[in-house]
């Protein structure tokens, strides 16, 4: 059942390509120029209407909320807040008219999750569930429903339903942008280009999937490690640093470059292990300059980027190249080697890569 691989987590990892497809099949039309959503119950009125967007989720699915911000604010300009569900649901949110929430969630079953969209259902909020689990809570009590049909994911770390998430995020922000006219027609027809090469670019990552194994070898024992990266690859750091707290129980955080010097700098030392991500043109100097910052306080430091960033070879140690996408698309591309890195990890470490201790698959209470 794990069709050869060690783990379901590799297997999952090495689903991407064909989970991504999936999520996708069906919610083009013909041309290819277009986004459909055949079943949604909005109505494309109601949809115009939309001003603000609160998405709610918790762990993984909320580092893909966050991406999701940013993807819907960029393409749909309608302002996005996120929030961990176990925080929204007591905090009492302000729901203007016009308000829609999404609730992402890959079980469908996480109890805090459910409980943010029910407070929020309660508030007049119109509510959008985007979860892999048909018929699950979420998925009947919200008003519409994205599945994301990446299949089974049984590993407690979450790997094939995150990249997922991400493509119902940028299928679901295109379609806003298409309802409410905030893209040409041309440019959503190019972005939709951009997003179908995505399985195949994540498939040629996973062929040098074991060259991630080194570098596991080489950080097993770390007693911390950073991550950092600025907008997107920020968020991406974030689930980086989750998948391996989880399953390598190495700490681990996750910090906006440009933070580094208001604190966190004093952390690092000499052989400090930093993992930084480039991938954005536009911060790109900007990056430099922050890893600039830690090597000179003795850092040594991965760098994750694209061919047209090969510059970074000349400040820092390792270079990690994944194939160049859209800006916006790149995480579903940067978060494969963080994935790969915190499985490998486990691996070396001997850990119960599917089981991690104190962890469940799904989160059912408070
Ligand atoms: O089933 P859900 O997506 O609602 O689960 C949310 C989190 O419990 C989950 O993503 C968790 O953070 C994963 N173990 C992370 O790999």
């Amino acid at each position: 059942e794990k069709d050869g691989y060690a783990h379901y987590m590799e297997k999952e990892i090495h689903e991407q390509p064909r989970a991504l497809r999936n999520t996708m099949t069906g919610r083009i039309d013909e041309t290819g120029q277009k986004v459909i959503f055949p079943n949604l119950q909005l109505s494309s009125r109601s949809v115009k209407q939309i001003e603000k967007i609160y998405i709610v989720a918790c762990g993984t699915a909320y580092h893909a909320g966050l991406i999701g911000k940013h993807v819907i604010e960029s393409l749909a300009q309608i302002p996005v807040e996120v929030d961990v569900a176990s925080e929204f649901r007591y905090r009492r949110p302000l729901f203007a008219k016009n308000t829609l929430t999404i609730a992402v969630s890959q079980s469908g079953e996480t109890a805090d999750t459910l409980a943010a969209m029910r407070e929020a259902k309660r508030n007049g909020s119109a509510v959008l569930a985007i979860t892999n689990v048909v018929g699950s809570s979420i998925a009947r009590e919200a008003d519409d429903v994205i599945t994301t049909n990446a299949g089974p994911e049984i590993a407690v770390a979450s790997t094939k339903a995150y990249t997922s998430q991400l493509i119902a995020f940028y299928l679901w922000g295109m379609y806003l942008a298409q309802q409410k006219a905030t893209m040409a027609p041309q440019e959503i027809a190019a972005l939709l280009g951009k997003l179908k090469e995505l399985p195949e670019q994540v498939a040629e990552i996973l062929t040098h999937a074991k060259q991630l194994r080194h570098f596991a070898e080489s950080i097993k024992d770390e007693r911390q490690l950073f991550f950092i990266g600025r907008g997107i690859d920020f968020a991406v750091s974030m689930e980086g640093s989750l998948k391996l707290k989880e399953i390598s129980y190495i700490h681990s955080e996750a910090y906006a470059a440009g933070e580094l010097k208001h604190g966190t700098l004093a952390l690092i030392e000499e052989g400090t292990r930093v993992i930084a991500l480039s991938t954005q043109d536009a911060l790109h100097e900007k990056m430099i300059s922050n890893i600039t910052e830690v090597k000179a306080r003795g850092a040594n430091v991965l760098g994750i980027t694209h061919e047209d960033h090969l510059d970074l070879h000349r400040t820092v140690d390792d270079v990690c190249l994944i194939p160049k996408t859209d800006a916006l698309l790149s995480p579903v591309l940067s978060v494969i080697p963080l994935q790969l890195i915190a499985y490998y990890t486990s691996v070396v470490l001997g850990n119960d890569v599917d089981r991690p201790r104190n962890l469940a698959k799904s989160v059912t209470v408070e």
